[in-house]
């Protein structure tokens, strides 16, 4: 399948499809038109159109898209199809959050590890999830094959610490740490801000609130 010169505003959108599609999947749905796929997630049918002819496209002239192969094909863009472990470091508010949320395993995200400095959570427990002390940290990521780490410590720590993660092998930091951690290209970063998606929150109010007031 030819993925080369995605944009990343395509890749950003297809775990939305994937979301949905898996909903369909599971209410029995085998098929479905781009159509009918737009009016579901709000996204106009040729947007739907041209973001799957990146990828060859999947649809049939008069048939639609097969529900169950389109899931499968962007769980593989997506690197579903394989399990990724991964470790939080940091068991405050955040890190036991994301701890607690289960739904990532469905997806393939396994959580080996907590990880974090305060003896006082030293074995604290969190789906049955240890958490342990860091002095543990570089064997067990070495003998788990740990991918991601989830790095939800304060920010001045976070560069000393994504860099100890990736002089151990850990491969990808999903980091929540609000600084940049200038780490070398083949190590993969997803960094995550919260408070953006609040201010993009904020926008969509105000221009709400422009437009009905000019209508
Ligand atoms: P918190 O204070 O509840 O938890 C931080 C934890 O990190 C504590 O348990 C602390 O003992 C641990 N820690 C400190 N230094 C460490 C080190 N060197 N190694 C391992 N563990 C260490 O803080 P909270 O609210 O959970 O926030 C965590 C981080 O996430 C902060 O940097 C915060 O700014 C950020 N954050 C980011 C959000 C986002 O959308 N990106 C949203 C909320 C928080």
């Amino acid at each position: 399948m030819e993925e080369r010169g995605i944009s990343q505003a395509v890749i950003r959108r297809l775990p939305r499809y994937y979301r949905y599609l898996g909903e369909l999947l599971e209410n029995g749905v085998e098929r479905i038109s781009s159509n009918d796929l737009s009016k579901k997630m709000k996204v106009t049918a040729s947007q739907i159109r041209q973001d799957l002819n990146n990828f060859g496209g999947f649809g049939q002239q008069g048939y639609g898209y097969n529900v169950k192969y389109l899931y499968t094909e962007i769980g593989k863009i997506l690197g579903l199809e394989e399990d990724h472990n991964m470790i939080i470091i940091g068991a405050g508010n955040l890190g036991q959050a994301l701890a607690n949320y289960a739904a990532f395993e469905n997806r393939g995200f396994i959580l080996k590890g907590i990880f974090d400095v305060n003896p006082r959570l030293n074995g604290v427990s969190i789906r049955g999830v240890p958490i342990r002390m860091m002095d543990e940290l570089k064997e067990f990521v070495r003998n788990n094959e740990v991918k991601i780490a989830a790095l939800t410590i304060p920010k001045e720590k976070a560069i000393e610490v994504a860099n100890l993660l990736v002089d151990n092998g850990v491969c990808a930091i999903w980091n929540f740490a609000h600084t940049d951690l200038n780490l070398p290209d083949n190590i993969i970063v997803e960094n995550v801000h919260l408070s953006e998606s609040l201010m993009q929150l904020s926008y969509n109010i105000s221009r709400y609130r422009q437009e009905h007031k000019e209508s």
